[in-house]
């Protein structure tokens, strides 16, 4: 029998330390999950449809037992993942928090970044009364035809 029993829409699994290997940063097997064959046991054949971490200060994502990792980047600094000429390199750039979105079938994680670059195309909020009332089949069209407002007459609005 399985204790906890199943919960109606899964479970997401929330934890600070991600249970991934971590081959491109020979800093990060020094703070790595230990003992990551005891959660798998936990895991493995459970409801846990997610499992969503921390701890490195950079986004990045695997499975663990057949089941998604998402790993959050920071909203403080970020760590280079790759650096060159240095063990850790924290930088000052690129925070971010990453929003999840529960679908029956599926998760799906957006990178929000926290700091705004700046902004280099824009379609202003204008479009949204020319598209009014229209099928998804013709907004569809109007947002990818060269020659419709949207790509002509609503370019560069409220910027
Ligand atoms: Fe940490």
């Amino acid at each position: 029998m399985c204790w906890p029993p199943p919960a109606e829409h899964g479970t997401l699994l929330a934890l600070h330390h991600p249970p991934l290997p971590l081959p491109m940063l020979r800093a990060a097997e020094l703070i790595e999950l230990l003992e990551q064959d005891r959660l798998a046991a936990v895991v493995r054949g459970s409801d846990v449809r997610g499992i969503l971490a921390g701890h490195l200060h950079f986004s990045t994502y695997s499975l663990f037992e057949g089941v998604p990792v998402s790993v959050a980047s920071a909203s403080c600094y970020t760590s280079d993942p790759a650096p060159v000429d240095r063990f850790v390199s924290g930088v000052d750039g690129g925070q971010s928090f990453t929003m999840i979105h529960a679908y029956a079938d599926r998760l799906v994680h957006t990178i929000v970044p926290l700091v705004a670059g700046p902004e280099v195309s824009a379609v202003g909020l204008d479009i949204m009364a020319a598209i009014e009332g229209l099928t998804v089949e013709e907004a569809r069209e109007m947002a990818s035809n060269k020659t419709s407002p949207f790509n002509t007459q609503f370019e560069d609005h409220d910027r």
